[in-house]
């Protein structure tokens, strides 16, 4: 089954066709991040005129290049509209403006084509990128192409790569999805039955990223540009040095690990304080150079990413899974990845000694931020929620409490 998948929530324009929801045949991403730098963050009027002119060329790519994995792009459109089954598209949650754009695209196929539409929870179809076959992921594991324009797409179609060690979810699965405006927790029992267990209770992860990255002079780079100032820091100071952590005077400074007690919830809202705090401490001290700022992040990432892996494996253990899923766009932190990886290898031994064995998957980075890839691999696992373009709305405020 091919299911076009449609992505506009945000400020990313993507369109993807996936079979039977794991072999990606061809995914097209726009983006105007860029262009929201200049602004310190992103201006939903501004996504959204983008969201208008990137969709059709978008659209047009997407469907104009290879019907099977590997195959020439450039040998011209092979797949039409008779190959498609059904068009999947994200109906929130997300910003109205761009939301419309892609919610509206859909119906106007699907009208035009005869498809049914499968609305889809961003948020839940983030975790959908672990569905995918190695056989078809991106090869560089690097962020997508951040085009400013439609001509700068950049397609995957061609870079496919096989994984040695893929591994499919097995069930039942705790599911964490970290975002720039979501931080969940689910368990899931099979490829489409979830339950919500816990969330943020304020920030999200992503937003606690972006945030201190603004504090820290790195525009709206967020968490990549955190990560970044981070690495700058291990490279020029040994781990194994005891004065690792002693950058000029910094040394003390330990941000909270918020809400680490026996709940699946997070905060992160008093992070940015705690980091103000130490931001304007340094000011005055005469104190603010690259070095404590790179501290500053890496205190950050370790804290953030601390809290996510230790709420994740409380819930893992809890509900005593056999696979552990990361995704959303903070999966894409190197930090976050190394953490989860350790942890889960030094789990221990279940009762009786028994080894325990936990399958961890996080998908390859360009499939952590947004892309419509796991938008039309949810809908492959979730057709039964197949309707008719008529019934279908843009819904901003779409919960993920099911
Ligand atoms: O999933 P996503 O692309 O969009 C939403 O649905 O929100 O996530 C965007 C978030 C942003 O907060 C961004 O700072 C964060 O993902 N992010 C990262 C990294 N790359 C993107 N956070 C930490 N480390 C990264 N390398
Ligand atoms: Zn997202």
């Amino acid at each position: 089954m091919k299911i076009l998948g449609i992505e506009s929530s945000c400020d990313e324009t993507a369109a993807a066709v996936v079979e039977d929801g794991k072999i990606v045949l061809t995914n097209v991403i726009a983006s105007s991040t860029l262009m929201h730098r200049k602004y310190g963050g992103i201006v939903p009027e501004v996504a959204a005129r983008k969201q208008v002119e990137s969709i059709i060329p978008v659209l047009t790519e997407v469907m104009g290049v290879a019907a099977s994995p590997g195959s020439d792009p450039t040998q011209g459109p092979t797949l039409n509209k008779s190959d498609i089954d059904a068009i999947a598209v994200t109906v929130g949650p997300g910003l109205i403006g761009s939301l419309l754009v892609g919610v509206e695209t859909a119906k106007t196929l699907a009208f035009a084509w005869n498809k049914p539409i499968i609305p889809v929870n961003h948020v839940i179809a983030h975790m959908y990128a672990n569905f995918i076959s190695s056989q078809s992921r991106p090869k560089a594991d690097q962020p997508m192409v951040e085009a400013v324009d439609s001509s700068q797409f950049k397609k995957t179609q061609n870079d496919l790569l096989q994984t040695a060690n893929y591994k499919l979810p097995t069930f039942p699965a705790i599911s964490l999805v970290v975002s720039g405006g979501h931080t969940e927790l689910f368990l899931m029992t099979d490829g489409k039955t979830l339950k919500w267990l816990g969330g943020t209770l304020d920030d999200a992860a992503g937003e606690a990223f972006d945030k201190t990255a603004r504090l820290l002079g790195f525009e709206n780079r967020g968490g990549q540009a955190i990560q970044e100032a981070a690495q700058e820091l291990i490279n020029h100071n040994s781990p194994s040095s005891p004065s690792y952590l002693k950058v000029r005077g910094l040394g003390g400074v330990r941000l909270p690990r918020p809400l680490m007690d026996d709940s699946l919830n997070f905060s992160f809202s008093g992070l940015k304080t705690a980091i103000l705090r130490e931001v304007n401490k340094l000011k005055t001290m005469k104190q603010w150079n690259n070095q404590t700022i790179n501290y500053l992040a890496y205190e950050t990432q370790e804290a953030i990413t601390d809290v996510l892996v230790a709420k994740t494996l409380k819930a893992a253990k809890q509900y005593k899974v056999k696979s552990v899923l990361i995704s959303g766009g903070v999966a894409a932190n190197t930090r976050l990845r190394q953490k989860f990886e350790l942890s889960i290898i030094n789990l221990p031994a279940g009762k009786q000694g028994s080894k325990r064995s936990i399958n961890l998957l996080i998908p390859p980075v360009s499939l952590c931020t947004d892309n419509a890839v796991c938008i039309a691999s949810y809908a492959y696992f979730h057709q039964n929620q197949q309707q008719s373009w008529k019934s279908i709305t843009a819904s901003p405020n779409m919960s993920v409490e099911i």
